[in-house]
């Protein structure tokens, strides 16, 4: 027996007021399609089809799924039907349908609608417990089956009155689905085709519709403008620091941490407020990470501490030690036991074990040996106007205070630069220079 799933995502999503499609609108780093893929793939249900609008359809290949376009949005009943179109049909098959705008629906609720499909002989589907008034349909329930679900827009008042709602996520018998499909109509407040009007329709076959209540109603919150949008990221976003917490990372203050999805944290790992950690970072054990810290793309081995500073696409080795407010970015490489200090930028740069750059600094382009000093105000003049230019400086480097390294340029390893050094030219090992431009200096 197949399963697989119908997810609607070509709605207009009007009420995000936005040019982007609304199921690509992000919360905690990631669309929110991503979240009801991945909890459909968690659930074992990876035959997927999206329906889409032509938007959207431009970027479902990131998405790793098919997509269909809906080119009219005539309503969801009318997406199934386009989507049921496109799919060969399977006479013993299961098709979980979805709405793309509810992002927080865990993984095991599709696994329980799957199950509770299997109880019945036509339709699961989901509903919740809400607080009123809500936008939600309701259901409309007679001797525990569902008997049908009638849209806020076309419930009288005693409906309206109804806390038990449709969720969205449903579960069919293939062949039920395309029989009641092809007899919806659109005589309705919306003049919509309502995939809910399937619900009554199959009731009144004589097949019984059986409800799964949703443990919480935030799980099945549908995203229709921003404010909801805003709900469901601090949703998600205390989920993940709570898997975190659970395998044994401090979070000081889970409310101002912001994590994305996919992070790597080891135990130990404390993260103080005010930072943001994303894109598929990976933090090694009793890292120390903020306060006020960003981090994005980043590798850290152990005991990394990262204050107060922003380090994009970067990584550091075991007993690092960055910032306060430093700037690692564009490919940096820094090894094991590097002090990276205040006001100090590293870009595109390779540091070997033990580099400290305590103060002040622009590092760009560059490779510097181990156990080398860079003083502070050190600046790599990179850029001539047209090109980036390499530094490379050797080990056990003392560069003085203020130097000016205007690359390309070569400092040999145990070479010394006076303070406030102007060097224009390449310094062999051992040698010590100093002035504007640099001279050698006569040896001790
Ligand atoms: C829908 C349900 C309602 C339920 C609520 C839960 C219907 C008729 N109503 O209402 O019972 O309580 O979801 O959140 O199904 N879409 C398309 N093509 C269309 C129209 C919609 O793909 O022509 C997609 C949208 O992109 C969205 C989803 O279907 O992802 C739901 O559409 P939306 O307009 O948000 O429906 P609701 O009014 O929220
Ligand atoms: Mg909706």
């Amino acid at each position: 027996m197949s399963t697989r799933a119908i997810v609607l995502a070509a709605g207009k999503g009007t009420r995000m007021k936005s040019s982007t499609a609304k199921v690509l609108h992000e919360l905690c780093g990631r669309p929110m399609l991503w979240y009801v893929l991945r909890a459909l793939r968690a659930a074992g249900v990876d035959d997927i089809l999206v329906v889409t609008n032509p938007e959207l359809q431009d970027r479902i290949a990131e998405f790793g799924v098919a997509g269909i376009v809906q080119e009219e949005q005539l309503g969801t009943g009318h997406a199934v039907k386009i989507a049921l179109g496109a799919l060969p049909s399977d006479g013993s098959g299961r098709m979980l349908i979805a709405y793309a705008d509810m992002p927080l629906v865990p993984e095991e609720m599709f696994a329980e609608v799957l199950r509770a499909l299997d109880g019945s002989n036509a339709l699961a589907l989901v509903t919740a417990r809400v607080p009123l008034p809500s936008n939600f349909g309701r259901i409309i329930r007679r001797d525990g089956s569902v008997e049908c679900i009638v849209e806020v827009r076309d419930a009288n008042p005693a409906q309206l009155e109804i806390d038990e709602v449709n969720a969205g996520i449903y579960a069919f018998q293939e062949p039920a689905l395309r029989e009641a499909i092809a007899r919806l109509r659109n005589d309705n407040a919306q003049k919509e085709y309502y995939l809910t009007d399937t619900i009554a329709d199959l009731a009144g076959a004589g097949k019984r519709v059986t409800p799964v209540v949703a443990a919480d109603p935030l799980h099945v919150l549908g995203i229709n403008d921003r404010a909801e949008l805003a709900a469901a990221r601090k949703e998600m976003n205390e989920r993940i620091c709570a898997q975190h917490m659970h395998g044994g990372v401090t979070i000081v203050d889970p409310d101002s941490t912001y994590l994305e999805p996919e992070l790597r944290i080891g135990r130990d790992t404390a993260i103080y407020p005010n930072t943001t950690i994303g894109r598929l970072s990976e933090i090694g054990e009793r890292c120390v990470i903020g306060p006020n810290s960003r981090l994005s793309n980043v590798r850290l081995g152990d005991e990394v501490t990262v204050r107060e500073s922003t380090m994009f696409d970067s990584s550091a080795g075991d007993r690092t030690s960055i910032g306060p407010f430093a700037h690692i970015r564009n490919d940096s490489q820094l090894g094991e036991d590097v002090r990276i200090g205040n006001f100090v930028e590293v870009k595109q740069s390779r540091l070997a074990r033990g580099v400290k750059a305590s103060h002040l600094s622009y590092i760009g382009d560059a490779e510097i040996g181990e156990n080398t000093n860079i003083g502070a105000g050190t600046i790599t003049c990179n850029f001539d106007g047209k090109r980036k230019n390499k530094t490379v400086i050797g080990r056990d480097v003392m560069i003085g205070s203020n130097t000016s390294l205007i690359a390309p340029i070569t400092i040999g390893d145990g070479a010394l630069t006076g303070a406030g050094s102007v060097v224009t030219k390449d310094v062999p090992p051992g040698q010590r220079v100093a002035g504007n431009p640099a001279k050698p200096l006569p040896n001790k």
